[in-house]
């Protein structure tokens, strides 16, 4: 949710800053610009659009500067128009600012500022913080930069006025070796070369240039200079941090031939899941073993008699964890809640005993899910020892804010995913919650050892089975794509562990295709939804043989006679099957209880040609973005 980034050393610092927007673009896209400070002046560029309509404009310019800041931007406030895109400056334009996050007490801020004299041109939150540190600057006091730290002092003194989150870089024509950097909830990672420093929102941005980072903490801000960085924090205490050593490859940002990363990662899951099962499966259990098949390395003490837990997601995240309930309470025999984190912060159920509350999030950065995480933390704390808190992390970016707040983190290893629409990393959430189920299947005794056993066996079959799925169905589901040329409502079905699969289906359709879409457990359909079907709205059905098959067929059926065009996924041995449905995406036919790994591919890759065929932007969606780091 908007990217930011700033360089200081001696490459050109537009390039680095356009090429680091280029990899921040997923986190919003409705304008961009840099400013940048060269023979003493404050260069400031800005575009509405996408990120080319920048570089158009500064492709006409020579601009050799050293130094600068630039924004890519979701907009919160303020049309996605040019007078509203990032750097702002302040009254003199020597000094700018590029923000990412929600400053919530702008409107008084502005107040105050405008009662002084100060002149807003546009109108998002992000404009009062450069009149702020001008005004703690007092630009127009002679002798400013004479001042040691003038700016930095300025900065700490203007973000103490700052309520909400944010994560913000700040250079001035009036100080042009420094480059002031801060954050407070919203994420910023510093970038360590040879005498040049680098920040960024994400660590894609960083990648190219170095491999040395430190992600700042809530309350610090940085001094980055040509002869160093320093680090303090917002009371002005210096502190001594260390860079570590990021093990990322730049070639998995990249889109290495494939038309859009949305599609490759896609094609990335059946190395995903086997990554995944690799880390956690041990080799050397059997089912007359003492110990637990799988090695997750969290502290016993997080999951020892627990009574109940509870999920907190957003989106996508929150489709995982429906599965995650699913598995926690057959498996496991726990009495699981979903909640989405957007929902529990103002409304948390009462504190419950013995609770695991587990964060589902690919980004580790959703504003909703950290911040319902640090309600369960705060709220708990000083509580009797079975109401304590126990927070348990899933994602695939242990590095992120996420992995700062909890202690206890199920790494999915999934990697950094680019396309808006998430599709690997949930896979890899999928997973997690497997792994963990199973583990504590195997530590409350609740499921037979042979069981337990047959299950691992089939896991490892997915990556295969996934990769037989992505080889067989591509081809057949683009072509069938073309027939949904002007569809506009789309229905999906799912019952049991594939309900939520069905909404999956249905939110991937949605964000990129922008047909509207619903998913239901398809039982209810006749309890409302079924009054939307006609010839003209097709039916996606996922019925997986198991305890529901039967049923899901006989609402297929029911969806049929409306005149609905039914696509069903399903495995292609089902002769039943086979004859409700007009259209088939086949999968392999495996217990029901793991079928949602493979029941998510077709509809993956539906949404994917669906869209790609209408000619839309599948990476980056209109209206959204990768990381939603504002409430
Ligand atoms: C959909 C999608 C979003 C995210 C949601 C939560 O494809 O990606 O619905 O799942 O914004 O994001 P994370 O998982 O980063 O917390």
């Amino acid at each position: 949710m908007c990217g930011i980034v700033g360089y200081i050393g001696p490459r050109p610092a537009a390039e680095v800053l356009l090429e680091g927007l280029r990899k921040l673009e997923y986190r919003g896209y409705d304008s961009a610009g840099i400013a940048a400070v060269w023979e003493g002046e404050l260069h400031c560029i800005r575009a509405k659009g996408k990120l080319h309509n920048l570089q158009e404009k500064l492709d006409k310019l020579h601009l050799p500067a050293r130094i600068g800041i630039g924004h890519t931007r979701w907009a919160t406030h303020g049309k996605p128009e040019e007078y509203n895109a990032h750097p702002h400056r302040d009254a003199s334009g020597r000094l700018a600012v590029v923000q990412n996050g929600i400053i919530e007490n702008y409107r008084e801020l502005r107040e105050n500022l405008k009662a002084k004299g100060y002149l807003f041109t546009s109108d998002t939150d992000t404009e009062v913080i450069p009149h702020l540190i001008a005004d703690f600057l007092k630009i127009s006091a002679p002798n400013t930069n004479s001042h040691h730290h003038g700016l930095l002092d300025a900065v700490r003194q203007a973000v103490q006025h700052l309520q909400g989150a944010f994560a913000i870089a700040v250079v001035s024509a009036d100080f042009p070796d420094e480059l002031i950097v801060a954050r407070q909830q919203a994420p910023l990672v510093l970038g360590f070369g040879e005498g040049e420093f680098f920040c960024a929102s994400d660590t894609p941005a960083l990648v190219p240039y170095t491999r040395a980072v430190l992600p700042l903490e809530n309350g610090e801000i940085a001094c980055l200079s040509p002869t160093g960085a320093e680090i303090y924090d917002f009371s002005g205490q210096r502190l001594r941090k260390t860079p570590r050593t990021l093990n990322w490859n730049p070639v998995l940002v990249e889109k290495q031939g494939f038309k859009h990363y949305m599609l490759k990662e896609i094609y990335e899951q059946p190395g995903v899941v086997r990554t995944c099962l690799e880390y956690y499966l041990r080799d050397d259990w059997r089912p007359d073993a003492d110990f637990s098949p799988i090695k997750l390395n969290l502290s016993p003490a997080l999951l020892a008699d627990l009574e109940q837990v509870q999920i907190l997601a957003c989106g996508t995240s929150w489709h995982a964890g429906l599965v995650g309930k699913y598995l926690l309470e057959d498996l496991a025999q726990i009495p699981t809640s979903v909640q989405y984190a957007s929902e529990f912060r103002y409304a948390p159920p009462p504190v419950t005993r013995q609770t695991l509350t587990i964060g589902v999030t690919q980004s580790g950065e959703t504003a909703d899910t950290l911040a319902a995480l640090e309600l369960e933390l705060h709220r708990r704390a000083n509580l009797r020892s079975e109401l304590q808190p126990r927070l348990l992390g899933i994602t695939n970016r242990p590095e992120s804010s996420l992995g700062h707040l909890v202690s206890e983190i199920i790494d999915t290893h999934a990697g950094i995913e680019i396309g808006v629409a998430a599709t690997k990393t949930f896979v890899a959430q999928l997973l997690a919650f497997y792994l963990l189920a199973l583990d504590l299947a195997w530590q409350r005794q609740t499921l037979d050892h042979s069981r337990l056993g047959a299950i691992i066996d089939q896991l490892r079959q997915l990556p295969a089975q996934v990769e037989q799925i992505l080889e067989s169905q591509e081809r057949y589901i683009e072509t069938l794509s073309h027939d949904f040329a002007d569809t506009q409502d789309f229905i999906f079905l799912g019952r049991g562990i594939n309900f939520p699969i069905a909404l999956e289906g249905a939110l991937k359709l949605k964000e990129i295709s922008y047909i509207h879409a619903e998913g239901y457990p398809a039982g209810e359909m006749k309890h409302g939804p079924i009054a939307l079907l006609d010839a003209k709205v097709p039916v996606v059905t996922i019925a997986m043989p198991g305890i529901v098959f039967e049923k899901v067929l006989s609402n297929a059926q029911e969806a049929r006679a409306r005149d609905a065009r039914l696509i069903g996924v399903t495995p292609m041995e089902e002769q039943e099957a086979r004859d409700t449905f007009d259209a088939l995406l086949p999968v392999p036919e495996v217990d029901e209880l793991l079928s949602p790994i493979l029941t998510v591919i077709p509809l993956q890759l539906l949404a994917y040609h669906i869209a790609a065929r209408r000619g839309l932007d599948v990476d980056q969606p209109r209206n959204l973005a990768k990381s939603v780091t504002v409430e």
